[in-house]
């Protein structure tokens, strides 16, 4: 299927089911996507800080210098010492709690965007953090959660997980500048 942000969408105004009217319009997703994304994510939740684990080992190894930024893991020189590091739990744990709070609601797009907004200021204080560098997570984000769901990760989650962390990330990176 074509990759798109607006793919399957009915903001429309089609009604989808009982309880599903139409999304927000400023949400790249539809009812239906919605609905299956928070019940696919039950997954994720239930290994949330290996999830972030993975994500943040994946960022260091596609672009090494946002090690650096790190001030507690800098130090660590290999895959197998960051992935046996607390304090990368500890990080990946904080992390993942933010996304797993704006994927809850994400279909309250005020909650999510003042969520976004919080996370992309946090990040204000980080010496040498640019707004750009959000944009980094977007694979890492796609192949840990690919990782972590096997099989429940099907070619239509795929999809809207696409849609899911660009919207969050050009989201944080509007919210950062
Ligand atoms: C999905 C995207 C991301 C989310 C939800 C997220 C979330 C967070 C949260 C909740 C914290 C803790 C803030 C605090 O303790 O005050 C944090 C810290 C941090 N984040 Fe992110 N982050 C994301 C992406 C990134 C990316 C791509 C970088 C790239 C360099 C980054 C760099 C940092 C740094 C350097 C810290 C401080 C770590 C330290 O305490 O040494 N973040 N992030």
């Amino acid at each position: 299927m074509a990759e798109g942000v607006n793919a399957n969408n009915c903001a429309g105004g089609h009604a989808l089911g009982p309880n599903q009217t139409v999304s927000d319009p400023r949400l790249p997703l539809s009812p239906m996507q919605i609905f299956k994304l928070k019940k696919n994510w039950k997954g994720v939740k239930r290994r949330l800080e290996d999830t972030g684990v993975e994500m943040l080992v994946r960022l260091f190894r596609l672009e090494p210098s946002t090690q650096v930024q790190f001030k507690n893991i800098r130090h660590l020189e290999s895959e197998d010492k960051l992935r046996m590091s607390e304090e990368l739990e500890k990080h990946a744990g904080k992390m993942m709690a933010s996304l797993d709070d704006i994927v809850n609601n994400i279909d309250d797009v005020d909650y999510a965007m003042d969520k976004i907004s919080k996370v992309a200021q946090q990040h204000e204080q980080f010496q040498g953090f640019t707004a750009q560098q959000f944009l980094l997570m977007e694979q890492p984000f796609l192949d840990s959660v690919r990782i972590i769901l096997d099989d429940r990760y099907t070619e239509n989650m795929d999809t809207i997980y696409r849609i899911l962390i660009k919207f969050i990330l050009s989201n944080l990176v509007k919210a950062a500048r």
